[in-house]
Parts: C-alpha cells; structure tokens; sequence
C-alpha cells in the first residue's frame, strides 16, 4: 500500500468522504467500518486515518471517488407522519419523497420525529450537516411544543434550567409561555442539545406530555412563509448565516473548531453532572441549576461542480 500522506492539507477519511455527499460523516463511519473503504488499493477499518484529496485513492466499493458535488441545501416544512430518513425498512412516507425532484442525493439534517412537523434541512454537505447537528457546536433549534394541562411556573422554570432523562440532565434552554388555554399549555422552547426526542421525553419527565410539536427555526433560518409539505433552496446568505451562526466564516474553519472543543470543556455545558432538577410530576417542586449560555458553532461551503440549485418554493407532490 503506497503511503497516506499525513499533511496539514490531509483530512479524515470520513470527512472525506461525507464532503462528496455520498453519505452523511455518521454512515460513511459505518463504511468505513464495515470494510467498504480502500485507500490506495488497502482496505481501511480504522476510523483516524487522513488522507489527501488527490494524492490518495480513495475507493468506495471498489469504486473510485470522482469529484465532489456542488453543495446544495433545502429547508423543508416537513409534514407529520413522514420519518426522517432517506429509506425506511417498514415503508413509510420518508421526508425524501416530498423532494422527488431534486436530482441530487441529498440527506435530512438531523431528525424529526415522525410525528413531529416543521423545519427540516436536507443537503449533500456532509460536513455542514455534522457540525449543525453535533452538540458540541451548540447550534439551537427552537420549537412550539403543545402539552396537555395547565403547566405550572415551576415546571417551566425547570425546563429552563435542566430537566433529568435517563441519559442525563437536560442542558438550559430558553423557554417562554405562549399560551395557557382549554387545558393546554402551548410554550416556545430553545434548545441546542439535539438528543433524541428531546421536547417529548423532556414533557414526559415533568409529567406533562407534548402532544403537539412544530420546529419553527434552526440556527438563524425560520420556518415563516413555507406550509406543511413545501420546500425551498436557501438563498447564498442563509448559507452563510448558518455558518455564521457557528462562528465561521470561509477561511477560519480550524477556528470554529477550537469554538467547538472549548464548548465542551466549558462549565456548565452539556456533560456537566446532574446536581439539581429531577423528573416531577405535575405541581411538585423542582430545583434549580445556575443559569448558563449556550454557544454556537458549524460549517464550511465547499464549491464543485454538478447540478443547477432549484428556485422558487416547491409543493408536495401528489400520488
Ligand atoms: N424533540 C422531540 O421530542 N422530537 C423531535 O422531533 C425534535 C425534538
């Protein structure tokens, strides 16, 4: 096997791979894993090697990389009842068939609950897609969550504060009441964590359960102007604001990620110990957490070459 050359201008075979759009950095992990990548003719299983673009052969299936794609990116206003995938095993509607006419392989950024609706990217920029979905980029999401009851003040101050899931204490999150009617409470909540069924599990544990959920923004995008099933391209500087958003702009990629690295070190950020709030059911007291902030962080724009962007704001498609 010919040497990998480790330079500064090498990156991970992942990221590599990811940034081609074959995948996003997660399943091309799994490639990589499973034996499907060859670097200069050797299969590699290991997950750290780097390799250079152009100087290394890089081989998926045994088929060479050829030239990366121009990035494209959709904001969908995805519908209930469509899973957040690009095939499902049991068949159901998948946010993919409400873009049949992108010709692009694009993936959704992140996940929405199949019952969950609203604002949804969708990109073959793999490694925009890591850096807006990982935590330790801290970009925030916001949601309208409906939960049934009259949720108290104390409840709402714990989920401002950190709420305990089993996979540990909720980091803070900007929450406000929007509405407290007909045994409903509808409130705003804004959070930068993005575990799985975060909103839900989170009403689960305060003893009031969220049965109406809308992302209604990601980062500095909002869902405003788009109906259920509608999609659209985002315009140049919505790129950009989403890079901005993760304190990054073209050029200073390895500054985003010291931002990144210290979000994680930093006190009071995701991964600190649970020292407060519990689960609570409804009108029991919760304990509070000193406030802490959050921090955003992602992405780079890669130009290539490929297929025309869309235009204009697309309808689901019918049959
Ligand atoms: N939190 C949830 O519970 N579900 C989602 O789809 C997103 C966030």
């Amino acid at each position: 096997m010919k040497e990998v050359l480790s330079t500064t201008t090498a990156e991970r075979l992942q990221k590599v791979l990811a940034a081609h759009g074959l995948a996003s950095r997660r399943e091309a992990e799994d490639w990589i894993r499973a034996g499907r990548v060859q670097v200069n003719g050797a299969v590699v299983t290991e997950l750290g090697l780097r390799v250079e673009e152009g100087k290394d052969m890089i081989q998926v299936d045994g088929k060479p990389l050829t030239v990366r794609e121009r990035h494209q990116y959709f904001l969908l206003y995805k519908p209930r009842g469509f899973v957040t995938t690009r095939k499902d095993p049991e068949g159901r509607p998948t946010v993919i068939d409400l873009v049949k006419d992108i010709p692009t392989r694009i993936y959704p950024v992140g996940r929405l609950d199949q019952d969950t609706e609203g604002l949804l990217l969708l990109t073959n920029d793999g490694e925009l897609a890591y850096r807006l979905t990982h935590p330790k980029y801290g970009v925030e999401k916001t949601y309208h969550a409906r939960m049934r009851g009259n949720v108290p003040d104390p409840v709402i101050k714990a989920f401002a504060e950190g709420v305990m899931l089993e996979d540990g204490l909720t980091a803070p999150a900007k929450v406000k009441v929007l509405e407290r009617e007909g045994g409903a409470t509808r409130i705003e909540l804004t959070i930068h964590e993005g575990r799985n069924r975060q909103v839900r599990r989170m009403g689960d544990a305060v003893g009031y359960p969220v049965v109406h959920l809308t992302r209604v923004s990601f980062g500095p995008l909002t869902i405003s102007g788009l109906k259920p099933g509608a999609y659209r391209p985002l315009k140049p500087q919505e790129v950009r604001a989403l890079q901005a958003a993760a304190g990054i702009t073209k050029g200073n990629k390895k500054q985003a990620d010291i931002k990144g690295k210290e979000a994680i070190k930093a006190p009071g950020k995701t991964g600190e110990k649970n020292k407060l709030a519990k689960p609570a059911g409804p009108g029991k007291g919760l304990t509070s957490v000193p406030g802490r902030k959050t921090d955003g962080g992602f992405g780079s724009d890669k130009t290539g070459f490929g297929k025309r962007p869309h235009s204009g704001v697309h309808r689901q498609r019918k049959g």
